[in-house]
């Protein structure tokens, strides 16, 4: 039997962190053996809310391509690939743009909140409102069968499996429609105590940062309030640092809540416990990130995964000129 195929990826915007470890990254690792896997760096999307500073693109396209091979992605199973340099995305793209309302846009439960945070309610960019048509363009290109990402995403994913029954339904099956895999992990809480660890608030652990920044950040995290002194009974649902002994540190997690609720143990053990536990964690990431950080060798990843994604584009876009009545003559080069 055919492996199914998984697409999921990331938009090249800045270092990835926990909160994208424990949301997806460790779920694609684990699934890239079970699966044929595609990552996306999503660089075009990237242009939806930074089309007027293109200047990081390279260097956040390499950042995040590291970021994936460092917590474990191998590239001789997983295929990971730049979304600008595979042309059948954009031209499926366009054809997908015809099957879809504006006003199912606007309605998208994923566009409205994301419109709210970058503040584009009022004055939204034609490609922002349509970044999950160009989405299901990225799914749908390869044919891919699931789609793992954060329930945030799940919106945009419906988006994919609208547009291939929409497609499917006018032009005959070309496409599967894609299901969306969401982990059950909840999201990770930013150091200062917010639902969300995000770039744009400060508040994130990223992959990349060294011991030394794990530990200062961690020790001066957010913890509870209500407790001045280190004997004080604690309350371990609200603090910070106990939910990450929640997401990465299982084993001692129980033991933890009962010390911090009878004020056997302060925050600042509390604390440095949490900075070994996260550097055990992110000590292989380190290595593997070395071992790929060499002149020339993401490149080499991306070109490859690139060819291969290329390769299936081409295919499906055969399928897709013939279903629409587009397939007219063939020309070399
Ligand atoms: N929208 C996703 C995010 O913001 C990134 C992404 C782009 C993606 N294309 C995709 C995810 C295709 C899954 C499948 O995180």
């Amino acid at each position: 039997m055919k492996m199914k195929r998984i697409l999921t990826g990331d938009r090249p915007t800045g270092p990835l962190h926990l909160g994208h470890y424990v949301g997806s990254l460790q779920n694609r690792v684990k699934l890239q053996h079970e699966y044929d896997t595609y990552i996306i760096v999503a660089d075009i999307q990237t242009l939806s809310t930074n089309f007027d500073n293109p200047e990081n693109l390279s260097m956040d396209v390499r950042r995040v391509t590291l970021d994936n091979l460092a917590v474990g992605l191998d590239p001789d199973v997983a295929r990971i690939f730049v979304q600008s340099m595979v042309p059948q995305i954009a031209e499926l793209t366009v054809i997908f743009s015809m099957l879809i309302t504006v006003n199912r846009l606007k309605h998208n439960p994923t566009i409205k909140t994301e419109a709210g945070q970058y503040g584009f309610e009022e004055n939204m960019t034609y490609g922002f409102l349509g970044y999950p048509v160009s989405q299901a363009a990225d799914i749908l290109f390869c044919r891919a069968d699931l789609v793992p990402v954060g329930d945030d995403q799940l919106p945009v994913v419906e988006v994919s499996r609208f547009i291939a029954r929409r497609f499917n339904e006018l032009y005959g099956e070309v496409f599967t429609e894609p299901r969306s895999l969401c982990g059950n992990t909840p999201r990770l809480v930013g150091l200062d105590g917010r639902a969300k660890m995000s770039k744009s608030l400060k508040n994130c652990i990223y992959l990349s940062d060294s011991p030394d920044e794990v530990r200062s950040k961690v020790m001066s995290a957010v913890t509870d309030p209500a407790r001045i002194h280190k004997d004080d009974p604690g309350h371990p649902e609200v603090c910070t640092i106990f939910s990450y002994h929640k997401a990465f540190n299982g084993d001692e997690v129980q033991n933890i809540a009962e010390r911090c609720r009878a004020g056997t143990v302060g925050c600042v053990a509390c604390k440095k416990r949490m900075v070994e536990v996260i550097n055990a964690l992110l000590d292989p990431v380190r290595e593997r990130r070395a071992l790929f950080d060499r002149s020339g060798m993401v490149e080499e990843i991306l070109m490859e995964g690139t060819r291969h994604a290329r390769d299936e584009g081409r295919k499906t876009m055969e399928k897709v000129r013939e279903a629409v009545h587009m397939d007219y003559f063939r020309l070399d080069g």
